[in-house]
């Protein structure tokens, strides 16, 4: 076990020191593109300001023999593009993969100076982590970077969610985590082939109604109300992060066309605790920007309860409702996020502003 003394120490001589709090800088979306796609590499620079995250992607979806020309396209697409306030991350391919290894010690020294943020793919403990981080503070070295590069695993092995919290406290370099939920289904051998999402044989029904003679009438029409596949997982995620001040993030909603269950699924996600989600295609970035804003009315709401409160001790009754310093320390949740996003969003700036000129007990 490293000492704790040391845990702020460079992995390697000359390596830039790791930062003791990872900022907190908006990621609503994470916007995957293909650096081996010509057309999707294309749109990366004006994609530029319309999304949190712009991640090149080299790991699944992209097919063995375009490894290699995703790896030099997303070289090209980083020395090429000025990326202005969006973030530059990556997904590298796992680390049991044939590619890996090359993805890192060629990107590293090429853009490492844009680079936010690794992704790593299957994540099963803190071992993969500390090999990361170590190889991370070499090549930072070689390249003499200035900054660290972040790291954030993917949630998506069994071994990996019942690790879940030495990988989050595995280095300071860890960033957050996102949700897999296609490759954790199938690890975990679930019963389900999508990518994401829930699923309508995932359910609880209502209790059967009695007939006359008292006996249950179980063929009887009764309500069934769908589960979230994910809630324990998500839970899980997001308890651990909260642990370690790192970032947890909803993962892929496959189904492209259904914007409707998609924004659900964010939504369910931000309201545990996520603080992003994964954008397939760019209608997703809409949805998942919606969504991981808090609304005008929770803002509205937020700063009453912040004004009332005065010391932030005590109690105050508002609209029939106990506010005490617990409620008060949520409001200021939603209140920091606002300020974070307007720095960045002015749309979303110019709806919270407009609180302010709200005739007061409006
Ligand atoms: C994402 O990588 C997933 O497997 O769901
Ligand atoms: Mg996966």
């Amino acid at each position: 076990m490293r000492s704790a003394k040391d845990f702020f120490a460079p992995l390697a001589v000359g390596a830039p020191a790791p930062v003791r709090e990872v900022p907190a800088r908006p990621s609503r979306a994470i916007h995957f593109f293909d650096p081996s796609n010509p057309k999707m590499a294309a749109k990366v620079p004006d994609m530029v300001g319309t999304v949190d995250v712009l991640l090149g992607n080299l790991e699944d979806a992209v097919k063995a023999d375009k490894k290699v020309e995703a790896r030099e396209g997303l070289v090209r697409i980083g020395q090429d593009v000025d990326f202005g306030p969006t973030q530059l991350w990556t997904r590298i391919n796992s680390l049991d993969s044939p590619w890996a290894l090359d993805d890192l010690t060629t990107l590293v020294p090429a853009i490492g100076h844009k680079l936010d943020v690794v992704m790593v793919p299957k994540v099963q403990g803190a071992e993969d982590i500390h090999y990361v981080d170590r190889l991370l503070a070499q090549l930072e070295a070689k390249a003499g970077l200035e900054r660290p590069i972040l790291v954030h695993a993917i949630l998506e092995t069994a071994r990996g969610v019942a690790n879940v919290e030495e990988i989050c406290g595995a280095s300071p370099r860890m960033q957050g985590l996102s949700l897999g939920p296609a490759d954790l289904a199938a690890d975990r051998r679930m019963k389900t082939t999508r990518v994401g999402g829930g699923h309508p044989g995932y359910l609880v029904r209502q209790d059967p109604p009695k007939g006359e003679d008292g006996t249950a009438q179980i063929e009887a029409q009764r309500a069934t109300y769908q589960q979230d596949l994910w809630h324990y997982t998500v839970a899980r995620m997001v308890d651990a992060c909260a642990a370690h001040g790192i970032y947890p993030y909803y993962g892929p909603f496959g189904d492209i066309t259904d914007v409707v269950a998609c924004e659900d699924q964010f939504r369910n996600a931000f309201l545990l605790g996520c603080v992003g989600t994964w954008s397939l295609h760019p209608k997703q970035i809409a949805i998942a920007n919606r969504v991981f804003s808090p609304s005008v009315e929770d803002i509205r709401h937020a700063r009453r309860v912040v004004a009332a409160m005065g010391d932030g001790t005590g109690a105050v009754m508002l609209d029939g409702k106990m506010e005490d310093d617990a409620s008060l320390k949520q409001c200021l949740v939603m209140v920091d996020l606002a300020e974070q996003l307007a720095a960045v969003d002015p749309e979303l700036k110019k709806q919270y502003d407009a609180i302010d000129a709200e005739p007061q007990g409006a």
